[in-house]
């Protein structure tokens, strides 16, 4: 209705001047209202400076995600739960990982006590022309050759098993523990962990890969090291009695697993690696190394060690 809406009288002129003012005036407290929020929840979501890169940023709503999310169904050898088994990538070539708090320190010193009443100086797989007077200083480490089965405390089995996880070869394939003590000045020259055909004959099976687990702290030296990592220092007639390249410290509790087979089966060169001698402390690690085949020889009952031992051989 018309006269509804009243005459023109100063009160009605009033009401409308205030209208016209207040409407721009709402948008205006509206704009900033929203201003003001959209600063705010700036402020509260906004990334730590400490998260700078962009691939904590991505591992972070990884992490968001995983917890929210239910174990898959497994299959009847499968597990029914997620497990973290912590790694970092330390080369290519090789392809070295790197696995901090393997094993517990408790581990680590029933693995040191069992071995310590049964070290032997450790030995050398020969080849051609080789014999123990000229091929002495190569290995000076103590070692002896420990299996899983003759271990009542478990441990052994608990880290086999570990391993076969981190890997996903099966525990069959890999070898007894060969546990080694590294005193003032041992070292174990660079050296292939597997045996190439053409220096040792035909190979019933070969070794894909190796596990060394730490079994101490080393204070100083005694570090792993990977020579010819990348590529690195192979065309410059490298002395296999220097300590260069890629090293890895050796941490109480600690995994390194590297491989010494590309895919197709033969040798990485890149795999070359030894020991640098210990300049302080004492160096214990465990090492299972892990064949292509199932591996089911028995430890001699004189010695303890395998039928045929293995290691190593320094490539010339
Ligand atoms: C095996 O694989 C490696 C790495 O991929 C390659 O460099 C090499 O040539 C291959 N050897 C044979 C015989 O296929």
């Amino acid at each position: 209705m018309k006269g509804s809406r009243g005459p023109r009288s100063p009160l009605w002129l009033a009401r409308l001047s205030r209208e016209k003012l207040g409407l721009p005036a709402a948008l205006l407290f509206c704009a900033l209202f929203f201003l003001a929020g959209l600063f705010g929840s700036l402020l509260i979501f906004s990334p730590s400076p400490s998260q700078d890169g962009r691939v904590p940023r991505l591992l972070l709503e990884l992490d968001d995600a995983d917890a929210e999310r239910p174990a898959m169904n497994n299959g009847k050898t499968g597990e029914p739960t997620t497990t973290l088994i912590p790694f970092q990538v330390l080369s290519w070539k090789p392809r070295a990982l790197y696995f901090p708090k393997f094993a517990t320190a408790e581990q680590c010193q029933t693995i040191v006590k069992k071995a310590k009443s049964r070290l032997r100086p450790s030995t050398l797989a020969l080849r051609k022309g080789e014999n123990a007077e000229n091929t002495k200083g190569i290995r000076t480490s103590s070692g002896t050759f420990l299996s899983s089965s003759e271990d009542s405390s478990g441990v052994l089995r608990q880290i086999e098993e570990k391993i076969a996880r981190a890997t996903m070869i099966p525990r069959e394939h890999g070898e007894a523990f060969n546990v080694l003590r590294y005193e003032i000045g041992q070292r174990y020259a660079s050296h292939y962990d597997a045996f190439n055909p053409a220096e040792y004959g035909p190979q019933k099976s070969q070794r894909v890969a190796s596990f060394l687990l730490y079994l101490t702290d080393v204070e100083e030296g005694g570090e792993t090291m990977f020579p010819y990592e990348d590529g690195s220092n192979m065309d410059i007639g490298y002395d296999y009695e220097k300590c260069i390249g890629l090293k890895v410290k050796p941490r109480q509790g600690d995994g390194l697993l590297f491989y010494s087979l590309f895919l197709n089966g033969t040798i990485d060169a890149t795999s070359l690696h030894g020991s640098c001698p210990v300049v302080k402390g004492e160096k214990w690690v465990a090492t299972k190394w892990i064949r292509d085949q199932i591996d089911n020889r028995q430890p001699s009952c004189h010695t303890g060690e395998y039928m045929y031992d293995l290691p190593p051989h320094v490539i010339k």
